[in-house]
């Protein structure tokens, strides 16, 4: 446990405000009570191929069905063997039989205001159609496809008609800048990419089919790439190569079946930082991915059939992916998918949107709600945000004044909050209140979803006593799981399986108190969660140390308000560098080549030498501290300073 980590627990302990669900709310949700929880967790808990496969029967459509619900060759896992199924006919064609077809499936906004409805029958024509444009361009079952878009319908028909025909899709954020692409689509080997021109942010246009050029000068598997234009910004269309979206969609037959796809066939791949410096390609298979992520998004976000929903999270993660898409639109709800920044033109933008849709469900980040509570209530009051019924939290831990800000002055006091923890590799939600059954505490992501097995051990595996800091494990498979990290599947075991004995390992500090709730207290390894983003600090120094100028690089996180964690580089200079501003400067936008502006460093310090132990670790903890000005060093920042404070360390380790 991290000095940091301890610290968190005991300053949350005092946290004990509890919330019941109100009756009125309790009285309509899929579950119902506390008791009613009770049950489904100990059926699950008992007998979890019953309850899975029971699920998969009721929630999912099957073209045939499996002959075992799971296969378990640790850490190898097989869901549903046997059966087929595919993602977008359970997400599209099954809604068009009843009265979905004409409801409205995606509802998406413009950041500049404008806006469009597909409803079920619509994206299902436009998904259709795209997938034959992707087989006539070569693409078959198992190829690889990069997306790299901004937040518009085209983005959705893209992923939903890979989905359609087998296609594996990797969808690269768009913040990510073009070296980053490139190399999560070496990695991959796809074979096409989707972008556009460009896509609109903060009010003025972010550029991309430029980047997927400068990509594409060195990835030699891409064969083509389609082009949505959006922002009409110049760009260099290479015949052959390169073909528009809207040509290539006028003469493509709206008639295509949705392929029956064997339940662990490859649904996507996503990139998601680790501790090296490469990051990791997450793997997502078909049948048990989509029953998580539909049950969790029935049951966690209450969903009925007259409900609005919204979530703000870019397609690009696996929120997205997951809670915009996938889950909602296996339920047939209408999702919400908006484009730009919560602050443009004002910081009433979110307000603004929730007001124009009368939204009912909404799921955002607590950088977020810090950011926006920053700004003050006179921006939510200005709109009805009356239609609100419950509101969810994702992706950061929660502070207790934040939770208490979203529950007043944005759910009125009235909306249960879901605070759910997963991760890109957990595919589905793990931890969360289900808001009609389980009381909630400010700060906590309270219990495990029925279903999963999770618990707070120590490094040997073995549970730890309740407010007791320890690592937080998935003792047992779950349908949503990552199947292995794209063609690396030693990397996977020695990722997830390894450092704790025979359970899946987060990569998360937790503690649960007395009643069995669980706390999360941030990450445990060297990865650092960058307002709601996960970055890890080896990428960050890689792509430090890339810079001629550079010798070498530590990253650490430091506190920050907003963000969560601020991005602090102590960087050494290559002889006869000289350390001034303009370096800085020149090595922040270094960064942001690199890796895209997510990355770039908040703070740069210059040192002469970083402090290490002897056999030549870099003692990150000391840096932490400094970087959290947790340690009085003076208001200098020369080498002398580090060395000092790294002998002395390296004395008291000694
Ligand atoms: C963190 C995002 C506290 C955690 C879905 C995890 C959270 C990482 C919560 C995964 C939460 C996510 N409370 N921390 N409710 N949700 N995290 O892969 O550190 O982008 O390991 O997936 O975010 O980030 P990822």
């Amino acid at each position: 446990m991290s000095k940091e980590v301890e610290e968190e627990i005991t300053s949350v302990l005092h946290e004990n405000r509890l919330f019941k669900p109100a009756s009125d709310f309790s009285k309509q949700a899929h579950i119902k009570s506390r008791a009613a929880y009770t049950r489904l967790y100990k059926k699950a808990e008992k007998d979890p191929e019953g309850f899975w496969g029971d699920l998969a029967k009721s929630e999912l459509h099957w073209f045939k069905p499996w002959k075992k619900v799971l296969h378990w060759k640790p850490p190898f896992a097989k869901w549903f063997v046997g059966g087929t199924t595919n993602v977008a006919y359970n997400c599209l064609d099954r809604h068009l039989e009843g009265p979905r077809k004409n409801k409205a499936a995606i509802i998406w906004e413009g950041e500049r205001g404008d806006s469009r409805t597909l409803t079920y029958q619509d994206l299902h024509r436009e998904v259709s159609k795209f997938s034959n444009v992707l087989k006539s361009k070569g693409v078959k079952k198992g190829d690889r496809v990069a997306i790299y878009m901004p937040m518009i319908p085209e983005l959705a028909i893209a992923m939903l008609a890979c989905a359609r025909i087998g296609a594996t899709h990797s969808i690269i954020f768009g913040g990510f800048s073009a070296a980053a692409l490139r190399d999560r689509i070496n990695d991959a080997e796809a074979k096409l990419v989707v972008t556009a021109d460009g896509g609109y942010r903060k009010g003025g246009v972010i550029t991309l089919k430029d980047k997927v050029d400068e990509a594409l000068e060195e990835a030699p598997s891409v064969e083509s790439m389609i082009v949505v234009k959006r922002t009409e910004n110049d760009v260099v269309m290479k015949v052959g190569r390169d073909f528009w979206w809207t040509d290539l969609m006028k003469g493509a037959s709206a008639d295509c079946k949705a392929t029956a796809l064997d339940s662990e066939h490859p649904l996507f791949i996503l990139y998601t930082s680790g501790t090296t410096g490469k990051p990791k390609g997450v793997v997502h298979t078909t049948g048990g991915y989509l029953l998580s992520a539909t049950v969790t998004s029935k049951w966690i976000f209450d969903l009925k059939e007259e409900d609005t929903y919204w979530c703000t999270a870019d397609i690009g993660w696996v929120t997205g992916h997951s809670y915009i898409i996938y889950g909602m639109l296996s339920n047939g709800v209408s999702s919400l998918m908006y484009e730009g920044v919560p602050t443009y033109p004002d910081p009433g933008r979110f307000w603004e949107i929730i007001e124009k849709y009368r939204v009912n469900i909404f799921y955002t980040a607590p950088t977020a709600i810090r950011a926006l509570s920053k700004l003050g209530k006179q921006w939510p009051k200005k709109y009805d945000l009356s239609s609100l019924r419950l509101l969810g939290t994702v992706g950061e831990p929660i502070n207790p004044e934040a939770w208490m800000w979203y529950h007043k002055v944005i759910g009125g006091g009235k909306c249960p909050i879901v605070d759910t923890w997963w991760q890109t590799e957990t595919g589905a939600i793990m931890l969360s209140p289900l808001p009609g059954a389980i009381a909630t505490k400010p700060g906590s992501a309270t219990l495990p979803f029925p279903g999963i097995s999770a618990d707070v051990v120590n490094k040997a595996g073995k549970s730890v006593p309740a407010n007791v800091g320890g690592y937080l494990v998935i003792t047992r498979p779950w349908p949503s799981m990552l199947r292995t990290v794209w063609r690396n599947p030693k990397r996977y075991k020695e990722t997830y399986w390894s450092d704790i004995p025979g359970v899946y390992f987060s990569g998360d500090g937790a503690r649960k108190d007395k009643d069995g709730y669980f706390w999360i207290m941030g990450r445990v390894d060297d990865v650092m969660n960058v307002s709601g983003h996960r970055l890890g600090t080896m990428e960050v120094e890689s792509a430090l140390v890339s810079h001629a100028k550079v010798s070498e690089a530590a990253v650490v996180g430091a506190p920050d308000e907003i963000k969560g964690t601020a991005i602090f580089a102590f960087v050494t200079l290559e002889s006869g560098q000289t350390a001034n501003d303009a370096l800085k400067k020149t090595l922040k936008t270094h960064v942001t080549k690199e890796i895209g502006a997510i990355a770039r460093p908040d703070q740069i310090r210059f040192t002469d030498n970083l402090p290490k132990t002897r056999s030549g670790k870099i003692m990150r903890r000391l840096l932490r501290d400094i970087a959290a000005g947790r340690e009085s060093i003076g208001d200098t920042s020369t080498l002398e300073d580090y060395t000092v404070l790294a002998k002395l360390r390296d004395d008291d380790e000694a």
